[in-house]
């Protein structure tokens, strides 16, 4: 039976659900992981005020389809002692990687500890985190793990924003500024495909993003969206990528270059 593994936080959301239903459609037995794993926050990042409510997680789960949810204790992830970690180079030192020191070694730190508990066919991962995507892409192909690793497109709010756990922590005014983060990937990407220049429109788009409310920008560039490098001209295999914080919330999207319908 082929075992399909869609690895969580919680504080669940369509866009989880849309993970676990493209599992149930490629797979026979679903487990989804639950785990707030501390070493991917920063010292001053949101780890203690992560929406938690294992009760609503579960619910959810179970009517969609879950077979089973793995939810370990911090000590069966991390027993005392635990001294490995897992790095991927080059593709996480860029954009969140440079802004986030050490955070992809814990995603794929844990990332690899869930797969050794679960041993999936195959993982289910969001492309609203398309770095981590990337990343943990990297590793099962270098560590040659038998794990197909499957990225699924954005789910965005009827506004654009990207759904996200951490959309809970925005108060109505800032609801109303965060869209602007889609619409402004969105207009670069229709302005590059007749042929803008792509420095211009990066920081076009960093000061749309202020002006729009923004607080101050983390990185707006274009990369190419397997090598995640910074792009030097136009290319519709390009990405845009932009992070950008409403007062103490980092929110984080990124669009295909040709994804101008
Ligand atoms: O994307 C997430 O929710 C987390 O980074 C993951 C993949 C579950 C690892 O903790």
């Amino acid at each position: 039976m082929v075992i399909g593994l869609v690895p969580t936080m919680g504080a669940l959301h369509a866009g989880h659900i849309s993970l676990v239903h493209r599992a149930r459609k490629e797979c026979g037995l679903i487990i989804a992981s639950l785990f707030v794993n501390p070493i991917q926050f920063g010292a001053n990042e949101d780890f203690d005020s992560y929406p938690r409510d294992q009760e609503r997680d579960f619910g959810i789960f179970e009517r969609n389809g879950v077979d089973i949810v793995y939810a370990p204790a911090i000590d069966v992830i991390y027993p005392d002692g635990f001294g490995v970690t897992v790095t991927v180079s080059k593709l996480t030192e860029c954009l969140c990687g440079t802004k986030r020191p050490g955070h992809f070694d814990g995603v794929t730190t844990v990332v690899s500890k869930l797969f050794e508990h679960c041993q999936p066919d195959c993982a289910y991962f969001g492309e609203k985190d398309y770095q981590q995507l990337k990343v943990v892409e990297q590793m099962v192909n270098e560590l040659d793990l038998p794990i197909r690793v499957v990225g699924a497109p954005v789910i965005r709010e009827r506004d654009g924003l990207a759904m996200s756990s951490r959309n809970t922590y925005l108060n109505e005014t800032e609801r109303r500024i965060a869209p602007a983060l889609f619409r402004t990937m969105r207009t670069v990407a229709i302005r590059l495909s007749r042929g803008a220049e792509l420095e211009s429109q990066c920081e076009w788009g960093n000061d749309a993003l202020l002006a729009a409310g923004f607080d101050r920008i983390d990185y707006f560039e274009v990369c190419d969206g397997q090598t995640l490098e910074r792009a030097r001209g136009y290319r519709p295999s390009l990405r845009i990528f932009a992070a950008a914080w409403l007062r103490e919330t980092r929110l984080i999207d990124n669009l295909a270059a040709d994804e101008i319908d």
